[in-house]
């Protein structure tokens, strides 16, 4: 049990190598998407939701295979507040990256979670219909589907060309 706990922790240090930039982290790894499970639960815990006290954490793989976390963010002022969904896009863009390949959002309900009407669209703003969305209960309920399904005929950039 030692020595298969120290070869994790000795892979997990070679393969996983986080980078601290603005207020968000960037994971690169490389490796499958348990991680993804993974990040988002560990950030879960951070969210700041004392109105609501309904916490969210997600996490977002991009096509190169770089996650980032987002939490939601509540304030005094309560339109203010900002999913968890917005907050790790936000990180995704401020690295230049443009395309989803996977999400993962967790909170601790009944049921999995889904992304609220706001967050589906910011979703399909950076992925292709058929990227999984999977949806999460902290005690372990998993649910996954598409950005497609989760927002049939949405609205995208496709609609500005007049012919
Ligand atoms: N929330 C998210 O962060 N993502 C969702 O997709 C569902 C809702 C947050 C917003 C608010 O801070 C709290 O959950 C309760 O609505």
């Amino acid at each position: 049990i030692f020595i298969s706990f120290g070869y994790l922790l000795f892979l997990q240090s070679f393969l996983v190598k986080s980078y601290k930039v603005d207020k968000g982290y960037i994971y690169r790894l490389i490796g499958g998407s348990f991680m993804l499970k993974d990040i988002a639960r560990s950030v879960w815990s951070n969210a700041y939701a004392p109105y609501s006290k309904f916490k969210v954490g997600v996490a977002i793989k991009t096509i190169d295979g770089s996650i980032f976390s987002g939490v939601n963010v509540e304030n005094a002022a309560y339109p203010e507040g900002t999913c968890a969904e917005a907050a790790a896009i936000a990180a995704m863009c401020a690295t230049g990256q443009r395309e989803i390949a996977e999400v993962y959002v967790i909170a601790d309900c009944k049921e999995p979670v889904p992304p609220c009407g706001g967050c589906r669209q910011k979703l399909a703003e950076f992925s292709k219909p058929d990227v999984p969305v999977t949806m999460a209960t902290i005690s372990g309920k998993e649910k996954t589907t598409s950005v497609r399904d989760l927002l049939p005929g949405s609205f995208s950039n496709d609609f500005f060309t007049k012919i």
